[in-house]
């Protein structure tokens, strides 16, 4: 076992259950000429948020944390006819270019995105109806406020969803002065602490390295 055996098994799931799929790879190669971050999920887990919304019959889907618009065609499609994903992004260029690929996967009328801060564009969210999933996958310092809104956001039974709980690691090192490690641990903390919460967490390995997913439902 090895990173690089890692990568490729995960490379090989992907073609094997993912396999060629044009939008996507063009969503990929706006956001990387674009110069973004590739820290988008990886294929086989934008397959996994697409699966979790379709077996919650999810219809109304909350994402924090656009970046290219990657997991939100996954969630797009997943949703159905009729089916909606709001999705909050702080930077706007990057929602620019979220925006130009959601609509090339003629996604664009189930997609709203919401340009700002996740913590201000939030509390403008209150009041509609209830969202069925929400994911969140945003700057991991402020996590806990996310699954706080999530959880007034949501209803018994919605689906939460926080990325990258794995940090390579680092998140059992209490030493750690590193801020995204601080935020993932005290939000698996409040997972496990709030009662608005049941969840778990699965450690993943693959084209992103070592990281993982959290998992919980609204009580
Ligand atoms: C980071 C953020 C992500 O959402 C991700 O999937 C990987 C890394 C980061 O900020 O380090
Ligand atoms: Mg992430």
């Amino acid at each position: 076992s090895s990173p690089e055996n890692w990568r490729r098994a995960d490379e090989f799931l992907s073609d094997v259950l993912v396999g060629h799929d044009p939008d996507l790879e063009a969503a990929l190669a706006a956001q990387n000429e674009a110069g973004l971050p590739p820290i988008e999920v990886a294929p086989v887990s934008g397959k996994l948020l697409s699966l979790l919304t379709r077996i919650s019959g999810a219809r109304r889907v909350l994402e924090i944390g656009t970046l290219g618009g990657y997991s939100t065609i996954w969630l797009a499609r997943a949703v159905g006819d009729g089916g909606e994903v709001v999705t909050i992004e702080a930077e706007p260029g990057n929602a620019a270019i979220a925006r130009e690929s959601i609509d090339a996967a003629d996604l664009g009328e189930r997609v709203a995105i919401r340009i700002g801060r996740a913590a201000d564009v939030l509390p403008t969210l209150e009041g509609s109806e209830p969202f069925d999933l929400v994911f969140i996958d945003a700057d991991k310092e402020s996590n806990t406020v996310y699954l706080d809104w999530a959880a007034r956001l949501g209803r018994p039974g919605t689906v939460v969803i926080l990325d990258n709980i794995g940090r390579e690691g680092e998140i059992v090192r209490e030493d750690t002065t590193d801020s995204k490690v601080i935020g993932t641990r005290e939000a698996l903390q409040m997972l496990a602490d709030d009662p608005r919460f049941d969840a778990t967490a699965l450690q993943t390995v693959g084209v992103k390295g070592w990281d993982g997913v959290a998992l919980a439902v609204i009580v």
